[in-house]
């Protein structure tokens, strides 16, 4: 199958492909916001062992910390935490205070660089393929992301975006039918979850994404997670 054949593939169907290929060697990258609740109620409901992993930046909001439980107890999953190395984050804030994000975008770039990058770099060694609940529609960023191809920042490895084409009211309209829990940010304006001194709630009528990094431009606002380098 070539890759241009999964856009006509739902998300079920990519995962049903996905899943039996890799195994526990597929990851699911979660931050616990909708998108990622809608694929984790997915592949539990295909008892699938898929490596559910989550970039704990030190910086999360407390709601996020009770999310990641809720879908512990409610899906009895594991989650792997990746931390920052401690010995960088020590130095970063010792040298250039605990807001030194706001100051530019190289030094917002170097503390994610330091507390979601590196860590990521961490979490995708031990995998084959993984997953994210990045959308088109979120940002001028990803109008063309791929459902599945190679990571382009890693070649060894399969990115799957099964949502890639999913509109936010599909989203919603998939956790209200399966009862799915959320992120209790959402109902207070976060659609797009993030650290907590980067993410802010928008106003009605507001890009998805203006509430991260708010004081940047739009076409700065990737962390590097999924920007081809
Ligand atoms: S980000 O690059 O700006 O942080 P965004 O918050 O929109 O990305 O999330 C897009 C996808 O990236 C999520 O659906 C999830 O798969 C992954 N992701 C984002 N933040 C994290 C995190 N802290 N830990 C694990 N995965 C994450
Ligand atoms: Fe640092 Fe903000 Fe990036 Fe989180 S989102 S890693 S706090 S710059």
């Amino acid at each position: 199958m070539k890759w241009i054949d999964f856009e006509a593939k739902s998300a079920e169907e990519i995962l049903a492909w996905a899943v039996p290929k890799f195994g526990s060697r597929l990851g699911l990258a979660s931050s616990f916001g909708m998108e990622d609740m809608v694929l984790i109620d997915m592949i539990s409901k295909m008892n699938a062992p898929v490596t559910v992993f989550t970039l704990d930046t030190g910086r999360l909001h407390e709601e996020t910390y009770a999310t990641m439980e809720k879908a512990r107890s409610r899906y009895g999953i594991e989650i792997k935490s990746y931390f920052p190395k401690s010995a960088d984050v020590e130095t970063l804030v010792s040298t250039k205070g605990f807001y030194s994000f706001r100051e530019s975008i190289e030094n917002r770039k170097e503390c994610c660089a330091i507390r979601k990058m590196e860590p990521l770099s961490r979490a995708l060694s031990e995998l084959d393929a993984w997953m994210t609940g990045l959308r088109r529609e979120q940002s001028v960023t990803r109008t063309d992301i791929p459902k599945a191809g190679p990571d382009l920042n890693n070649l060894h490895l399969v990115k799957l975006n099964p949502l890639a084409d999913w509109t936010e009211d599909q989203v919603k309209a998939y956790i209200e039918k399966h009862e799915v829990p959320v992120n209790p940010l959402h109902q207070r304006n976060f659609p797009s979850i993030g650290c907590a001194p980067c993410t802010r709630a928008i106003e009605p009528g507001e890009d998805i994404r203006s509430g991260r990094w708010w004081w940047e431009n739009p076409e700065h606002k990737e962390c590097g997670l999924h920007r081809p380098k």
